[in-house]
């Protein structure tokens, strides 16, 4: 791969300063697509991997929230047995050649399952056009995981007419707020790379509880994948019940392996304080640290959107202070490559 460690650096610094517009690019492209929702259709699977799959868990926390639609992201080559011709299939995939996806789009044609597919090319536009599915094409020449403003965007677009009311006002206002905080977290000496800079070889624990649960798992992905190297995540009050075991028989020289990030999102979910609090004082027993991330806009798709923001340049600034280039994962083009051997023809990009 010719990109130099400076290159990938900067290419993904540049795509992830550029969240905010392409989530309303996205938004902009899944409206315009005027995808028309079958009648007798209340529930959708989401299929994808990876940077393509994520979107859908943030979807699914504002759907969950705020319509009766049922929305499953699917991280599956198959889909489950419920899904037929009232499910709506969604198949996101950046490059469009991932096996997974593919796998499960096929499957949803062959149970008459109303399709689209939101890619950047590759099989899945190809077969898309060759069975008459609507395509949502997104920008292609990025990282997957760091399209996320284009595909979360264009999933917004597409299932707009699902909410009570359009999201494009909240989404406008959303990009204003994360346009307006870009530079303070970007910079080398801004809040994630401080935070980073207190973690260092520790292996960060991210825990939250329902209403960024996806946002604790795309942090610790982008942590992975960026800067090469593995963090974990939780969600509250689940692990009350098996991880904090785990930490209560953590001995003292263990207790240094770990941080704990706790993102702390809408104050008002039943107990969570007091759980949140809880674990602390367990692990302020236990000597492990603690950092505190809150998380207060009102609006929930606001709130998920800056922490999503916030999680992906402290992966920047893992990878910086660890001396690597976020951009290649070459061990997921590796894996592609061995297993896919005789399937797409196509080499992952560099950051895919
Ligand atoms: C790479 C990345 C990966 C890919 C995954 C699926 O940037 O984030 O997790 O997203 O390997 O590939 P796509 O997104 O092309 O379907």
């Amino acid at each position: 791969m010719a990109t130099t460690r400076t290159n990938g650096s900067a290419l993904l610094s540049e795509w992830t300063r550029a969240f905010p517009a392409q989530l309303r690019t996205g938004f902009a492209a899944g409206r315009a697509l005027e995808f028309r929702w079958p009648r007798g259709v209340d529930r959708s699977v989401v299929i994808g991997m990876g940077g393509s799959a994520i979107g859908a868990d943030l979807l699914r926390s504002l759907t969950d929230a705020e319509t009766d639609l049922l929305l499953r992201p699917v991280r599956e080559p198959t889909l489950p047995r419920w899904v037929g011709p009232s499910t709506l299939a969604v198949a996101v995939s950046y490059s469009g050649d991932t096996w997974e996806t593919l796998s499960a789009f096929n499957e949803a044609g062959r149970r008459g399952a109303p399709r689209l597919a939101v890619s950047s090319g590759g099989q899945l536009q190809e077969r898309a056009r060759r069975e008459g599915v609507p395509h949502l094409l997104v920008p292609g020449g990025i990282a997957p995981r760091a399209a996320l403003g284009y595909l979360l965007g264009g999933l917004l677009g597409l299932f707009d007419p699902a909410f009570p009311a359009s999201n494009r006002d909240r989404l406008d206002k959303a990009s204003k707020v994360l346009g307006s905080r870009t530079e303070d977290l970007a910079t080398p000496s801004g809040a994630p790379a401080q935070l980073a800079g207190r973690i260092g070889r520790r292996l960060p624990w991210i825990c939250t509880s329902q209403d960024l649960a996806p946002v604790a798992r795309r942090w610790s992905t982008q942590i992975e994948e960026n800067a090469k190297r593995l963090a974990l995540w939780d969600v509250l009050p689940e692990s009350l019940h098996n991880a904090l075991v785990g930490w209560d028989a953590l001995s003292r020289e263990e207790a240094g392996r770990y941080f704990v990030l706790q993102l702390e999102g809408a104050s008002e979910e039943d107990g969570v304080r007091e759980r949140f609090d809880y674990l602390s004082s367990l692990l302020a027993r236990k000597r492990v640290p603690v950092a505190p991330i809150q998380f207060t806009a009102v609006d929930r798709l606001e709130r998920m959107l800056c922490a999503v923001q916030w999680g992906d340049h402290l992966s920047l600034a893992f990878a910086r202070l660890g001396g690597v280039d976020p951009l290649p994962v070459e061990a997921i083009g590796r894996m592609k490559r061995q297993l896919e051997a005789g399937g797409p023809a196509r080499r992952p990009p560099a950051g895919g």
